[in-house]
């Protein structure tokens, strides 16, 4: 072996070494007992056939970003609901996903009352709405991610929806002092309050995901997290899809409480365990 091949193989190791203690520390930091629920012996087919039967409705906010779109792909094939609505603030092109009850209503976010229309009859709303300070500065962050965020779940509760699916972070805490943790923190209260008959939060870490958009901090994030789950730590990062399932599977099954606050090891399990 020449000397590179020593060196490389010895930095190799180090690197192993130090993402398995990581991972180790990780796992000291695990997340709380999952929720429980009421209909988890009941197989995901039957609980998919019930819903079905019953013709609900819903709409999705922030179906054009990663984990929106992988939402509404399987909202698709699971066929779960006889109309989807998508509400955005542009239209989208949907190739391969024609489907005669999938509807499109284009928002003007700065002025959501004019279209609570839009927000009318659905059963189940899901939220996969926001962005970033790096990309809207703080008070745009603010806006987007607690403002919009509100009025369309004030909105859509007006408009008749019982159960709202709002996709927020690891760490989200009102009373955090960074920025991002204290407004997902903020959101997730108020929306508490409106009293939606069913609501869920989901607190995903990382999300995996080969991202359309360049975000160098989060692609760093994602590296040194997927190497942590190689290795068994599975409440910091998850894969997106596995995110979208939970989230589908989650509408079907029945909580203990009314409102329920998914972990990311929670999601993890449940988009593994129950999604098809
Ligand atoms: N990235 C992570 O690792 C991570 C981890 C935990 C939680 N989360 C949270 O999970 C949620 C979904 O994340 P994601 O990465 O799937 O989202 P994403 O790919 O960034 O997509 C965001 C969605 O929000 C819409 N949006 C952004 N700015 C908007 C604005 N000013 N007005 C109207 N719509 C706007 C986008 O619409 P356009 O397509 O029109 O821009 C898009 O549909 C976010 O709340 C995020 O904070 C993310």
């Amino acid at each position: 072996m020449n000397p590179l091949e020593t060196t490389l193989g010895k930095v190799t190791g180090l690197f192993t070494v130090a993402i398995v203690v990581i991972a180790a520390l990780l796992a000291y930091f695990d997340d709380p007992e999952p929720v429980k629920y009421n209909s988890m012996a009941e197989d995901m087919e039957t609980l998919e056939e019930n819903f079905r039967q019953q013709n609900k409705s819903c709409f999705i906010l922030g179906a054009s970003g990663e984990t929106g779109r992988r939402l509404l792909q399987e909202l698709l094939e699971r066929n779960i609901f006889s109309k989807i609505t998508l509400i955005g603030r542009r239209q989208l092109t949907l190739e391969g996903q024609a489907h005669e009850n999938l509807v499109q209503e284009v928002v003007d976010f700065e002025k959501l009352d004019d279209y609570a229309a839009a927000f009318q009859g659905h059963d189940v709303g899901y939220c996969c709405l926001g962005t970033t300070r790096a990309k809207a500065g703080a008070d745009g962050f603010v806006r987007v991610d607690h403002d919009y965020v509100l009025k369309s779940a004030e909105l859509a509760k007006t408009g008749g929806c019982t159960q709202f699916h709002l996709e927020s972070s690891r760490g989200a805490d009102k009373n955090s002092n960074f920025l991002y943790l204290k407004v997902k923190g903020q959101v997730e209260a108020d929306i508490e309050a409106l009293g939606f008959d069913r609501y869920a939060i989901y607190r995903p870490g990382v999300l995996l995901v080969d991202r359309q958009e360049k975000r160098p901090a989060e692609w760093l994030a994602r590296t040194f997290f997927s190497a942590c789950s190689a290795v068994g730590s599975t409440s910091m990062s998850v894969p997106i899809q596995e995110v979208a399932k939970a989230m589908v599977s989650n509408t079907l099954l029945r909580p203990e409480q009314k409102t329920e606050i998914l972990e990311n090891k929670a999601i993890a399990s449940l988009g593994k365990s129950a999604g098809k």
